[in-house]
C-alpha cells in the first residue's frame, strides 16, 4: 500500500494532503509558510503524515505546487498551482467549469475542461490588491481577527466605497473612513465588494462557465463567499477541503504516479 502526498507551498500558508490508494484523505496540514520556505514544506508534510499515522517510507510518490514548489526538497515533481487547484476542483466537484482560488498574494481565474484540465487561466499582477492580503491589512487596521473579518462585514445594510485599488493604501484608507465616523461593518462590507470586483474582472477575462468552484483560504471568509455569490448570481462550490484544493490536486498527481509510473505529469507551466 503506497500512499499519495501532496505539498502547496503557498506565500502565506503552506498545506499538506496524503491520500490512500483510494483517493482518500488520510491525513492533512496547515501552517504558516513564513521565512524558511524548505523548513514550511517539511512541517506541513511531517504533520500531516503524523496524522495520518503514516511513516514516510511509505509514501510512493510527492507532488509539491505553489509559489514554493521548488522548494519541497522531499518532492518527486513539481506541477503549478493553476493545474493543481484545476485538478482538486474537478475531483471535489466534477461539475467545475471554472475555478477561482484566492489566496495569500495571489487571486486566479481558470476555465477547465470536463476532464480537469486548464483551458485557459488568468491572475492578478505583481499587485495584491485583490487577494487575501488586501483583507489581511483591512484586519490589521481595524485590529479584527481575520476570522472575523467576514462575518462583521455581513452586518452591514450597505458598503462604504472603497476607491484604494493598492494594498499598501488600504490599510490608510480604510483609517480614514473610520475617522469620518464610517461604522466598522460598512467599512469592511466595501472592502470585500472591492474584492470581489476585481475577481470579477479576472473571471471575466477567462470567461465564466458554471459551475464555479471557490478555492483558496479566502474560501473561510463567509463575507467573501457571499459578495461573491451575489456578484456571480449563482452558488460557488465550496468544501471543507476548499482551503486544501491545490494541495489535493498535487496529491491526485501524485497518485497517478503511483498507479501509472509512466502517467503524464508534464502540464503548462506558468509564472
Ligand atoms: N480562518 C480564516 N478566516 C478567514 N480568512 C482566512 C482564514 N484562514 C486563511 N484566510 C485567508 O486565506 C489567505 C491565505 O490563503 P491560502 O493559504 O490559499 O494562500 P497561499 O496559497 O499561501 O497564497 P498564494 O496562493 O497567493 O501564494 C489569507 O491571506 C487569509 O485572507
Ligand atoms: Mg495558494
Amino acid at each position: 500500500m503506497a500512499f499519495a502526498a501532496g505539498v502547496d507551498v503557498g506565500s502565506t500558508q503552506t498545506k499538506a494532503i496524503i491520500l490512500d490508494e483510494d483517493a482518500r484523505i488520510v491525513g492533512r496540514a496547515i501552517i504558516d509558510t513564513g521565512a524558511n520556505v524548505v523548513k514550511a514544506a517539511e512541517s506541513a508534510y511531517f504533520a500531516a503524515l503524523a496524522q495520518g499515522g503514516i511513516d514516510e517510507e511509505e509514501v510512493g510518490y510527492v507532488v509539491g505546487t505553489g509559489y514554493g514548489r521548488y522548494k519541497v526538497t522531499f518532492g518527486d515533481t513539481q506541477i503549478t498551482e493553476i493545474s493543481c487547484h484545476a485538478r482538486g476542483a474537478t475531483h471535489m466537484f466534477p461539475g467545475t467549469r471554472t475555478v477561482l482560488d484566492m489566496g495569500g498574494q495571489d487571486t486566479k481565474a481558470i476555465r477547465v475542461h470536463p476532464n480537469g484540465e486548464v483551458i485557459d487561466f488568468c491572475m492578478n499582477d505583481k499587485c495584491a490588491a485583490g487577494t487575501g492580503r488586501f483583507l489581511q491589512s483591512a484586519a490589521a487596521a481595524l485590529d479584527i481577527p481575520l476570522g472575523e473579518l467576514g462575518s462583521v462585514a455581513l452586518r452591514a445594510e450597505k458598503a462604504t466605497p472603497i476607491s484604494t485599488t493598492c494594498t499598501v493604501f488600504a490599510e490608510s484608507e480604510v483609517l480614514s473612513w473610520l475617522g469620518k465616523g464610517k461604522k466598522i461593518d460598512e467599512i469592511l462590507l466595501g472592502v470585500h465588494r472591492s474584492i470581489g470586483s476585481r475577481s470579477m474582472g479576472l473571471l471575466k477575462r477567462v470567461g465564466i462557465e458554471n459551475e464555479v468552484t471557490f478555492t483558496g483560504g479566502v474560501t473561510r471568509n463567509p463575507g467573501m463567499v457571499h459578495v461573491l455569490n451575489e456578484l456571480l448570481d449563482t452558488q460557488m462550490n465550496i468544501s471543507e477541503e476548499s482551503h486544501y484544493m491545490g494541495a489535493l490536486g498535487a496529491a491526485l498527481f501524485a497518485l497517478d504516479r503511483i498507479k501509472n509510473s509512466r502517467a503524464p505529469i508534464a502540464t503548462k507551466e506558468v509564472a
